[in-house]
């Protein structure tokens, strides 16, 4: 497979967030939140953000076609003293499902991270699968003394260094962009733009 990794263009949007709502839809959401999956909003809303990190917004491309992408966004940590510490989110990071499984999203986790570490950037937390990501060096943001926005700890909440020592001493909650509540009525509305997915 002759796959580059690049960063997004303006030009590339409709085509990642056609591949995000690919790659995230499922029939079971539809009744729990109206809508097969709102990652495709997600991913629109934030590039427009000021947490928005453009300079690792990466695509995969294969034979011309982009076949995945990986979306950083700032976030921190609020010490019990009242000060923040900043480091990275990640999200959306998604992979056409017939792409899936050949290492495109490892590679785009693995490129974006080295080009974070070396950009300067310290840390990263975020939420996702505890089976994917502790082959990249993910750790449980608990062993770090660092809990979500309301005090809790569990697997899918995880966080690792980039820059040797940079949480140390970081204690506290977490805190995203508040555009990762993403607003279900309003992903609804923009999804009217996007081809209706079969359920037969
Ligand atoms: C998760 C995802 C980004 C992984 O990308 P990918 O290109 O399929 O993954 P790779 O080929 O690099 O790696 C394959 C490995 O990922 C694992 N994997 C894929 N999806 C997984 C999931 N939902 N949970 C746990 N592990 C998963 C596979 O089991 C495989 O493990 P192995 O190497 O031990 O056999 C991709 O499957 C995807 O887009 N899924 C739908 C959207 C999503 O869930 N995004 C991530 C949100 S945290």
């Amino acid at each position: 497979m002759n796959m580059i990794l690049r960063l997004e263009r303006e030009d590339d949007w409709r085509a990642v967030e056609l591949l995000t709502r690919e790659a995230f839809w499922k029939e079971e959401n539809i009744e729990k939140i109206g809508i097969g999956c709102d990652e495709h909003y997600l991913a629109h809303t934030l590039r427009t953000a000021p947490e928005f990190v453009p300079e690792l917004d990466f695509v995969a491309e294969v034979d011309g076609n982009l076949v995945g992408n990986v979306m950083y966004s700032m976030s921190y940590v609020l010490k019990p003293d009242g000060t923040r510490h900043d480091v990275l989110n990640f999200g959306p990071l998604s992979v056409l499902p017939e792409f899936q499984g050949k290492g495109v999203g490892s590679a785009l986790m693995r490129h974006s991270l080295k080009t974070a570490a070396r950009l300067g950037y310290g840390a990263v937390i975020f939420f996702g699968h505890p089976t994917y990501y502790p082959r990249f060096g993910f750790k449980e943001a608990r062993e770090f003394g660092i809990t979500t926005c309301k005090g809790n700890n569990f697997p899918a909440f995880m966080a690792m260094e980039l820059i040797y020592g940079d949480l140390d001493g970081v204690t506290g909650t977490y805190h995203e962009s508040p555009l990762f509540n993403v607003d279900a009525e309003k992903a609804k509305e923009y999804d009217t733009q996007f081809s209706q997915k079969c359920h037969l």
